[in-house]
């Protein structure tokens, strides 16, 4: 991917632990890989603790450089990305300051990219404050989830940001978006035959989306308290799977139709009946446990967390589709932290034939499977039924494999690095639209809200364990289980 479009990226929260793991990082993968940013383009980075230039050179050597490159840091290619960066010490308190950053970005050329890393209540501030040095033309500005607490405050954000950039100029990211998989997804879905004639309400009894984690809330105890699964994973990472797997195919790949898609299916979701929210939705909270052979302490003794915190850490929720291909499927969405393994997955299992010559085992529910697994080890695996060798006609489940990292050994990329790339490119397709956005905060708002009023606390369950017990019991009201409890 060449480019010769010159471009300023500047980077608010330049010190923040986002910029730290993934912004700088990304942006080092792009400038190593060569070709893919302008060489002209330059990032500006903007603190307030921060003295200078050097200053904020030695904090991305000490910070930033152990997480590029795990395979080792290509230093000739480190000394000319350092060479990028430029530095403007800004209080985000303090417009008056946004001067010092309209005369450092005055005659660039380019377009500016506003990054804003940093916690959703500066948002606005910011915006205004750019508008008030000019600085909101020629521009595209990102915002970092979570974009606001519920609907009402995110539509206050929305509004706000929207009177001072249009709707073209603004990167919600959601990274999900930007995973290698997701976009193969796509392509799985779109460029062939295969799946589509039974990519529907015939053909799939249920799909189950997963994203588990083993990490616990780390350094963010404080945010995390105050967010909880549903906010951070649910209504956009999970929601955002969900409208890719759900959605109809697109009449081409530009920004628009395939955002007109997810918000179809965003539209479609079936609102939950808050009577109803015992049954369709399952909240836990971790407790002390074991994970790979390590004790982990209990998520309320955490820094940061509240010692009689109600916050969920995992969420199991079951959501349906009202239109004609997904009527009466249910869709189970799941996330948690500190849970027994890292994986983020998709599992679409198929009904099982209608009539079997070959014996009960053909029957059984679900024989054929399609499992997306987004990380770790992307791979798409195909379930189906084969015939033992030897004699009779004993059947076993085999499978078909699409391992990625076997085909395709070279250009896979972050996600942050795709879809810093979009931004600085102007390609909006992998960014959620205002409209989609409102539409899963929507939907996940009755949850939201019965949780809050609710006097119940959080089922706990151990951490190094797949939640609470309920989450499991929800599936076998299905008939059906989560797929680490197949067998
Ligand atoms: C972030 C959440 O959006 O996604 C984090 O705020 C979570 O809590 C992270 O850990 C998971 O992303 P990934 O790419 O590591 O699966």
């Amino acid at each position: 991917m060449q480019t010769d479009s010159s471009f300023t990226f500047v980077l608010f929260g330049g010190t923040g632990d986002l910029s730290m793991r993934k912004i700088l990082p990304a942006l080092f993968e792009a400038h190593r890989a060569g070709g893919m940013l302008a060489d002209s383009g330059k990032i500006v980075a903007v603190a307030r603790h921060i003295a200078d230039r050097a200053a904020y050179i030695d904090w991305v050597n000490e910070h930033v450089k152990p997480h590029v490159s795990k395979n080792g840091v290509d230093e000739t290619a480190w000394a000319s990305f350092l060479d990028r960066i430029e530095f403007v010490k800004i209080d985000l308190g303090k417009p008056e300051d946004f001067t010092l950053l309209r005369d450092a970005l005055s005659g660039r050329p380019g377009i500016r990219v506003f990054y804003l890393a940093t916690g959703p209540s500066l948002f606005v501030p910011i915006c205004h404050a750019l508008a008030s040095v000019g600085l909101n033309e020629n521009s595209r500005i990102v915002l970092e989830k979570p974009l606001g607490y519920d609907l009402k405050s995110s539509n206050a954000i929305n509004d706000a940001v929207g009177e001072i950039f249009a709707e073209e100029q603004i990167y919600r990211i959601d990274h999900y978006l930007g995973k290698e998989p997701v976009q193969n997804l796509l392509a799985l879905r779109f460029g062939n035959v295969l799946f589509e004639p039974l990519w529907r309400r015939e053909w799939v009894e249920s799909i189950q989306i997963t994203i588990a984690e083993e990490l616990g809330v780390e350094a963010r105890g404080d945010f995390y308290d105050n967010t909880g699964a549903l906010r951070d994973m649910v209504q956009n990472h999970l929601l955002q799977l969900l409208s890719i797997v759900a959605m109809e195919p697109p009449h081409s790949m530009d920004s628009d139709s395939v955002r007109d898609e997810k918000l179809r299916v965003l539209r479609a979701l079936k609102p939950i009946d808050p009577r109803d929210i015992g049954k369709v939705a399952v909240r836990g909270q971790y407790h002390a446990g074991v994970i790979r052979g390590s004790a982990v302490p209990a998520y309320a003794t955490e820094p940061g967390v509240k010692q009689d915190s109600t916050t969920e850490t995992f969420v199991a929720v079951k959501v349906e589709i009202e239109n004609w291909r997904w009527a009466g499927v249910p869709f189970f969405l799941r996330t948690g932290k500190r849970l027994a393994d890292r994986v983020a997955e998709i599992v679409v299992n198929f009904r099982a034939v209608p009539h079997s010559a070959l014996g009960a085992s053909a029957l059984r529910g679900g024989a054929n499977r399609l499992v997306i697994r987004l990380q770790p080890n992307e791979t798409i695996r195909l379930y189906c039924l084969a015939k033992q060798p030897g004699e009779g006609m004993n059947l076993a489940s085999v499978h078909l494999d699409l391992a990625f990292d076997r085909f395709f050994r070279e250009g896979q990329m972050e996600a942050y690095q795709r879809l810093l790339l979009d931004v600085i490119n102007g390609r909006l397709a992998l960014f959620v639209r205002r409209d989609e956005q409102e539409a899963a905060w929507r939907w996940v708002e009755p949850i939201l809200n019965e949780w809050a009023a609710s006097n119940k606390p959080p089922k706990p369950y151990a951490a190094g364990t797949w939640g609470p017990a309920a989450a499991s019991a929800m599936l076998a009201q299905h008939g059906t289980c989560w797929l680490e409890e197949e067998n």
